[in-house]
């Protein structure tokens, strides 16, 4: 990852930073993506546990709590869900609700495996609790309780993430 983001990637998009980045720039950059973003994902390849249906790559991150000891109630989360996320991401959770298509960047498809061996109960949290700068994905913690955020977080976790239905 070091040499790809130092030197590009010949015949992508993905250009050298080299001469724009210090050294250790890059080794931050790298890290954070390691950490924040892949470790659940990476951590599944070694340690994958049997977990049933869809959800059957999921790992040890894949299993971390809410902070603050919240437990998300699914149920709730799927009704707020179907009002106020589907329009954007979709009843399917594949990003392709009747807003998408007015806006760019598109919302977040959640079944596609690139967020789905990515995304944990955690980061779903802060990424619905904070929004996108830049993006429509509004900062739900001006208008949610941290309860609510915790449901709806709990509810796409268990649909698109494990692939399960939300009451069980
Ligand atoms: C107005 C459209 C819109 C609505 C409504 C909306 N989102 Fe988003 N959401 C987006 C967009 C656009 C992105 C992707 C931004 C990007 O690519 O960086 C996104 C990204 C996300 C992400 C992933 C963030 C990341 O870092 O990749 C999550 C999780 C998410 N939304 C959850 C929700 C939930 C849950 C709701 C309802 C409470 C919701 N969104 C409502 C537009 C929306």
């Amino acid at each position: 990852m070091l040499n790809s983001v130092t030197n590009g990637r010949p015949n992508t998009a993905m250009a050298a930073f080299s001469g724009r980045l210090p050294k250790s720039d890059i080794e931050a950059v790298v890290d954070y993506v390691r950490v924040v973003l892949m470790l659940p994902a990476t951590s599944g390849i070694s340690g994958t546990k049997a977990h049933g249906g869809q959800g059957s790559q999921a790992s040890e991150g894949m299993t971390l709590p809410f902070a603050n000891g919240l437990t998300g109630d699914p149920v709730r989360g799927q009704k707020f869900y179907m009002a106020n996320c589907a329009t954007c991401h979709g009843i399917k959770g594949d990003g392709k609700g009747p807003r998408a298509y007015f806006i760019n960047p598109k919302p977040r498809n959640f079944i596609d495996k690139n967020f789905r061996f990515a995304f944990n109960r955690p980061a779903i949290y802060t990424a619905v609790y904070d929004g996108r700068l830049g993006a429509e994905m509004p900062a739900w913690s001006k208008v949610l309780t941290d309860q609510e955020i915790a449901d709806v977080s709990e509810f796409v976790f268990r649909r698109f993430v494990q692939g399960k239905p939300a009451a069980k």
